[in-house]
């Protein structure tokens, strides 16, 4: 068991030591009655005891830089060092959000740029990298589509269609937007049934939230006609890009006919998940909803940028100042430094990728689609029910083996679910090993159940009572 600061605390101790003040910079004692009356109740330890506790602590984590990370869904890549290094450069990080205009035309700049980018990726054309996360660009998107139907009078559309595969943000965030939700049942294939589509949609429609390939790794072939569908009854289409790594610089939402969509920079573009949130969900659209897009925006003029506050249709604030500016320069290099090409070769590599652990694990848990898959897919562990073992001991038996755990139970129309996404900057090696590491465990499984499922064994905690630890979270050193 971790023993806590407070715990190692001894008197006397100190982790600093300042130089006598000099006399010629002595302040005034404070009023005696601002003084404390009592001693601070804090620790007493040295800084190399100190040092040595925090840097245990950061190492009993498991992150992209330690361990091999395949949760579905989250695509845990590879954040670039050179990316974090020029997002240091002083003359970024020392900008003020508030500074003039002329005065920060280089950073106004990369985010017109950067925006330029995208969009060309995507095939929209106009948008706004303001949301600091994916849900908080669906968000956007939503009520984009919202102020759109608004504006010519339509009010009787207050439906949003969306899969029951689908990630729990879509349905939160069309909720949180005022819409009722409409659940599309996934058919057989692993696609959306469009019989059921076409069942529910109606004058009553704004829009379908989707997500191509979808949450099960499949990629849609009637993904043209799903849009159709819903175009035809006067709804706008949502895409949900968070699964964007796999088609990326091949297929575009844009032309696959999505009016609106967000992307997450801190997956595909390989921003650190963090750094002020998620990260980035930057919201694209077409020239149907571009007048509804948040503000401030960054407009060009001659070679001159500038930054506009407002604007009539707009949906208005929804971030402070500019967002994330860093992630977007990470997200810009990433892009620059990989080029057309190389962004192209993500999108194959991660497909290829998943397709090589698919078929390797294939003999070991149940498949529920055989077709290829795009850069993740699902597998079932319900074979081991009997044996009184689910996915969540088989996650958990990953950890002793120093691997981050698949998703879980998501999505959750499939029975003891792991989503498995390696990414494309895993190599074979790595992949080798995670093949075998699932072999040793189902094998644990046949010999002794038990151990698997009071797993894991080797790490600093066992198992948590997660349920617990969310609702009731224990956020303080001491009680
Ligand atoms: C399919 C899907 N949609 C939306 C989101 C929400 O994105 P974010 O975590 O950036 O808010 C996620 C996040 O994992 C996702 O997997």
């Amino acid at each position: 068991m971790t023993r806590t600061v407070f715990e190692k605390s001894q008197a006397g101790q100190h982790a600093y030591s300042l130089p006598k003040s000099d006399p010629e910079w002595e302040v005034d004692e404070p009023p005696a009655q601002l003084l404390r009356k009592s001693s601070l109740d804090l620790p007493e330890i040295s800084e190399i005891d100190l040092t040595r506790h925090f840097s245990q602590l950061a190492q009993r984590n498991m992150g992209i830089d330690t361990n091999f990370y395949p949760l579905g869904s989250c695509t845990m890549k590879l954040n670039p060092r050179v990316n974090e290094l020029c997002a240091q450069f002083p003359g970024f990080v020392r900008t003020h959000p508030l500074a003039p205009d002329d005065s920060v035309q280089g950073n106004l700049e990369l985010i017109h740029d950067l925006l330029k980018i995208l969009c060309e990726l995507c095939g929209m054309t106009a948008g706004s990298l303001l949301p600091n996360a994916g849900a908080q660009g669906e968000y956007v998107g939503i009520r984009m589509i919202s102020a759109y139907h608004r504006k010519r009078g339509d009010l009787k559309r207050t439906e949003i269609l969306i899969p029951d595969s689908a990630h729990g943000t879509n349905p939160a965030t069309a909720s949180i937007a005022g819409f009722t939700i409409v659940p599309i049942r996934t058919n057989r294939q692993g696609d959306m049934d469009l019989d059921h589509l076409r069942e529910m949609t109606s004058e009553h429609t704004a829009g379908l939230m989707l997500t191509n390939p979808n949450t099960l790794g499949l990629f849609s072939p009637v993904i043209m006609e799903i849009c159709e569908i819903v175009h035809a009854k006067g709804g706008l289409l949502y895409y949900d890009g968070a699964n964007m790594n796999a088609i990326l610089n091949i297929a575009k939402p844009g032309e696959m006919g999505f009016d609106v969509m967000h992307l997450n920079l801190h997956k595909t573009f390989s921003t650190p998940h963090g750094g002020g949130g998620p990260g980035s969900g930057p919201v694209l659209c077409n020239d149907k909803l571009k007048p509804f897009l948040p503000v401030p925006r960054v407009e060009c003029d001659q070679d001159k940028y500038k930054i506009v506050w407002s604007s009539e249709a707009s949906i208005g604030h929804i971030a402070s100042f500019h967002g994330n500016f860093s992630i977007y320069l990470r997200a810009y290099l990433y892009a620059m430094l990989h080029g057309n090409y190389g962004l192209r070769r993500i999108g194959e590599q991660s497909v290829l990728n998943a397709n090589y652990l698919k078929s390797r694990i294939k003999n070991l848990f149940k498949v529920p689609f055989e077709q290829a898959c795009m850069h993740e897919f699902v597998v079932q562990a319900d074979r081991f029910v009997d044996k009184g073992v689910r996915a969540l001991d088989i996650a958990k038996r990953l950890l002793d083996y120093g691997i981050y755990a698949p998703t879980i139970y998501f999505p959750l129309i499939i029975k003891e679910c792991l989503l498995i996404e390696p990414t494309e900057s895993e190599s074979k090696d790595t992949l080798d090993h995670f093949i075998a590491v699932l072999e040793k465990i189902v094998e644990e499984i046949e010999r002794d159940p038990e151990f698997v499922k009071s797993a894991p064994h080797n790490l600093s905690i066992g198992r948590l009572d997660e349920v617990r630890a969310a609702k009731q979270p224990i956020l303080k050193e001491r009680l």
